[in-house]
């Protein structure tokens, strides 16, 4: 296993800010495999999803993760739909410990709906949306983390600090 830290979840959970902060204070590199595609690709997520769909994005999103065994110390943050793959799944725990970030549903849905650039809830019933992809895909998260924290009442300060307490304890630092 590597000695990264890389968060998943569902989006609106708090992966990037979360993330982004646990890197800050370990000094380490951030990676947000979103912010990959969109550069390499040159295209913003959502346009991605319309002019190419999703399995195209699915396939962008692999290769990022495949790209990724090089590092050393850095903290990733993922799409939420990166644990979908069972290859990804497995590229997750090979980088390091994998946080699973989760909160409630209705948490999740207010923290969505205030931006349209999630191509998956541009839907007619983003809520009934919302409600179907978490029902598919909460057991794959399960299956990949390592460690799961709700966020749900959290700051993002303080979700940063238990996992970098919990990364204390996984790597032995
Ligand atoms: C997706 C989540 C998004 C982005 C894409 C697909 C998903 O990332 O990768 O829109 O399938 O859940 P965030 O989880 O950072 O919003």
């Amino acid at each position: 296993m590597g000695n990264n830290i890389v968060f998943i979840g569902f989006m609106g959970s708090g992966k990037t800010s979360v993330g982004r902060r646990v890197a800050q204070r370990l000094g380490f590199q951030f990676v947000d495999t979103d912010a990959v595609i969109v550069d390499r690709t040159g295209l913003p997520i959502v346009e991605i999803f319309s002019r190419h769909g999703e399995e195209w994005f699915r396939e962008q999103e692999t290769g990022v993760l495949r790209s990724l065994a090089v590092l050393n110390r850095a903290v990733v943050s993922t799409g939420g739909g990166i644990v979908l793959r069972a290859e990804n799944r497995e590229l997750l725990r090979d980088l390091g410990l994998v946080v699973w970030l989760t909160a409630s549903e209705e948490k999740l849905f207010q923290r969505v709906s205030r931006n349209k650039k999630r191509p998956l809830l541009q839907t007619a019933d983003p809520r009934a949306t919302l409600h179907a992809l978490l029902e598919k895909r909460s057991a794959l998260y399960a299956e990949a983390a390592e460690f799961t924290l709700d966020s749900s009442s959290l700051t993002h300060e303080a979700a940063a600090l238990a996992v970098i307490a919990e990364a204390g304890r996984a790597f032995s630092w």
